[in-house]
């Protein structure tokens, strides 16, 4: 079988070309993307001057933004993400967030998302809880009905303001028929952050039968990944590629089928991994972790969900197979209805037979 990597000359540029109808094509799962690090600069522009906020860059308009969105660490993406979210005050403003990133989902022919989002930033700020989640839910509806795409929402507490975790969940579960399924961990990582004083808003969001779906394992290493795994019984980890530092934590991962989701271009402009090429998810592919593809802050990190399968594809040798394997997985992983993976897991079938003349 050929792959993107293979030989020279046209033979290759009509599999990549073929490759890439395919990513397109198929019906897809997005699992891990934020809602205020998918606000591209033109949307940006268009709440920030309904609400009069000051963006960087912005006096310079869509491309003083778009330099903005390029930073170099983690505390100056956090800036530049502080800065979109204060974009969020009313009702319209989530609404409008929530359907202009669901026609930029549903242009990749993403079927379903599980977006995370971080209520307590906006209530902080003063936001109505009641008005923000009565946009999040008009983005959401107007997004099924008119697009055809489906949200469910993660509702994450910075791991660096645990006290924020008990009114987090009290919001998710207030927001449960709106799509909440999941509660989350983002932010800064690291030693000084632990997740124990979230351990008894996470037992308590379990009994209530939501999911547990932390970042770890990205800014900082295994122990950080021990203590998520102790403290928080997550159904899958965002990040999580720092695993490969301890191998028994990996088999460990690998064995209890607990899935990663993995954003290689954030890992990248995060500092975590130093190139594309380098990204270690073969290596957690090759380890026999469970891990889907995702696109975490797309504009803030140049990409897109389909962007990512590309990347693969070229610094790793994908071949079709292999594309439809990370897609499906995708939707394995994810806390679809079963009776809706299965349909969404022979449509992905259907679409690669179409494309990629697979079995
Ligand atoms: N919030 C948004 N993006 C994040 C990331 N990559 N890590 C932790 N928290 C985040
Ligand atoms: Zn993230």
């Amino acid at each position: 079988m050929s792959n993107a990597t293979d030989g020279d000359g046209a033979d290759s540029l009509d599999s990549l070309d073929s490759l890439n109808s395919l990513i397109m094509a198929l019906p897809k799962a997005e699992l891990h993307v934020h809602l205020e690090g998918s606000i591209v600069p033109e949307l940006a522009l268009k709440l920030a001057a309904r609400r009069g906020v000051a963006l960087p860059g912005a006096e310079r308009g869509v491309e003083g933004l778009r330099e903005a969105y390029r930073f170099a660490s983690f505390r100056d993406f956090l800036k530049v993400y502080i800065a979109l979210s204060n974009t969020l005050q009313q009702a319209e403003d989530f609404s409008d967030a929530v359907f202009g990133i669901a026609e930029g989902l549903a242009a990749q022919q993403v079927r379903w998302v599980e977006m995370t989002f971080t209520p307590m930033t906006h209530v902080v700020q003063g936001v109505d809880p009641d008005a923000m989640l009565a946009g999040l839910a008009d983005g959401r509806r107007r997004a099924l009905e008119q697009l055809g795409i489906e949200f469910a929402w993660v509702f994450d507490v910075v791991r660096s303001l645990p006290e924020q975790g008990p009114q987090t969940l009290e919001l998710a579960l207030r927001a449960r028929d709106q799509g909440v399924v999941a509660l989350g961990v983002g932010g800064p990582e690291g030693p000084q952050w632990s997740v124990v004083p979230l351990a008894g808003v996470f037992e308590r969001a379990h009994a209530e039968g939501l999911k547990s779906v932390p970042h770890a394992g990205e800014q900082h290493g295994p122990p950080s990944l021990r203590e998520t795994l102790d403290l928080l019984a997550p159904a899958r980890i965002g990040h999580g590629v720092r695993c490969l530092e301890d191998p028994e934590l990996t088999a460990e991962l690998a064995d209890r089928g607990i899935p990663l989701e993995v954003c290689p271009s954030s890992n990248v402009a995060l500092g975590v991994v130093p190139s594309f090429t380098a990204h270690p998810l073969p290596q957690l592919l090759a380890a026999g972790v469970e891990l889907s593809l995702a696109s975490d802050d797309p504009p803030l990190f140049g990409t897109t969900l389909t962007e990512e399968y590309r990347r693969c594809v070229s610094a790793f040798g994908w071949g079709p197979e292999q594309v439809l394997k990370i897609a499906a997985a995708a939707v394995r992983h994810s806390f679809m209805p079963e009776d809706r993976k299965r349909a969404l897991l022979a449509a992905q079938r259907s679409v690669a037979q179409a494309h990629a003349s697979l079995p």
